[in-house]
């Protein structure tokens, strides 16, 4: 069991399920709505820690009543939200369609609040931590956070999730043990294979593992040491629910390596565990199950 800090968002989603996604300009009834906590960094914390680690997380909310059911959530999966820092500003908030016939999720984000920043990052006590998890977002702001853990020995392990492609990124890849990217982030790059498009990250970072999913495809890891694994993907029997497959995924990623796993057991549980949560509807119930065995 690890100590891990997350820094980044956490939202309320909006989800309306929908039976097919709806033409522009169309009207149609909603088949079922949730309103819930999502955000990518707090996604991945509320799973970590089903699986056992000692969680908190660092990023920001509005002042007054708004957030109340966003901290409730993140009580209720004991993250600590102590670090957390209150502003004046906006609940962000994602109006998600969640289509029931193959688990799709196209996402509207309203944000209008300030990013969590290196002067609060500051008053953390970082030696508290094992593993610093890092939402790839407020480019700058993160570039310091992650160049003034770099320079503590001993220091935590930290990983950054590369989801977007967002200006000046790539200049954060270097300073994290661990950089998750997105297949929508390759993609943008101009890349159509995980294997091609972590080969040319590995060249500008030569020191950290990487992985990238590839939804239905599975995953692929290039390691530190240059090695190139490939993972499987493990879908459910009933594709219900997509949203956060990615952060589930890294949850299953950080958990592994927490545990000493090798890199093929690694993708191997961190799919498992993302096809779980693809065929159930969000992050309840992904604690660990004792299987009967056979
Ligand atoms: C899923 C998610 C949602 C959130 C959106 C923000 O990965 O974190 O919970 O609303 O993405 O981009």
């Amino acid at each position: 069991m690890a100590r891990i800090l997350g820094i980044g968002t956490a939202t309320l989603d909006v989800i309306n399920t929908v039976d097919g996604y709806p033409p522009e300009d169309a009207e149609v009834r909603a088949l079922a709505r949730r309103i819930v906590r999502g955000g990518n960094a707090t996604n991945t914390l509320v799973v970590l820690s089903q699986l056992g680690h000692h969680c908190a997380w660092a990023g920001t909310l509005p002042d007054g009543p708004d957030a109340e059911p966003v901290l409730a959530d993140l009580r209720r999966f004991a993250v600590d939200t102590g670090p957390c820092r209150r502003t004046q500003g906006a609940l962000p908030v994602s109006y998600v369609t969640l289509n029931a016939r193959n688990g799709s999720r196209t996402i509207v984000h309203y944000r209008n609040l300030p990013e969590f920043g290196a002067d609060q990052f500051r008053l953390i006590d970082v030696d508290g931590y094992d593993w610093v998890h890092f939402e790839g977002r407020n480019v700058p702001e993160t570039g310091i956070m992650l160049q003034a853990l770099a320079a503590r020995a001993p220091r935590p392990a930290v990983s950054l999730e590369v989801e977007k492609p967002r200006a000046g990124i790539e200049a954060l890849f270097g300073h994290a043990d661990l950089v998750l990217f997105s297949r929508q982030y390759a993609r943008a790059r101009g890349f159509a294979t995980p294997g091609d498009f972590l080969a040319a990250m590995a060249e500008s970072t030569s020191k950290s593992d990487l992985v990238c999913t590839w939804g239905e495809e599975g995953a692929a890891v290039l390691s530190a040491e240059g090695r190139l694994f490939n993972g499987a993907a493990y879908p459910p029997p009933r594709l219900v629910d997509t949203l956060g497959a990615g952060d589930t995924f890294n949850a299953g990623v950080i958990d592994a390596r927490l545990r000493g796993s090798a890199w093929d057991e690694t993708l191997e549980a961190a799919g498992r565990l993302a096809g779980r949560k693809c065929g159930q509807s969000g992050f309840d119930d992904l604690a660990p199950r004792n299987e009967p065995v056979c």
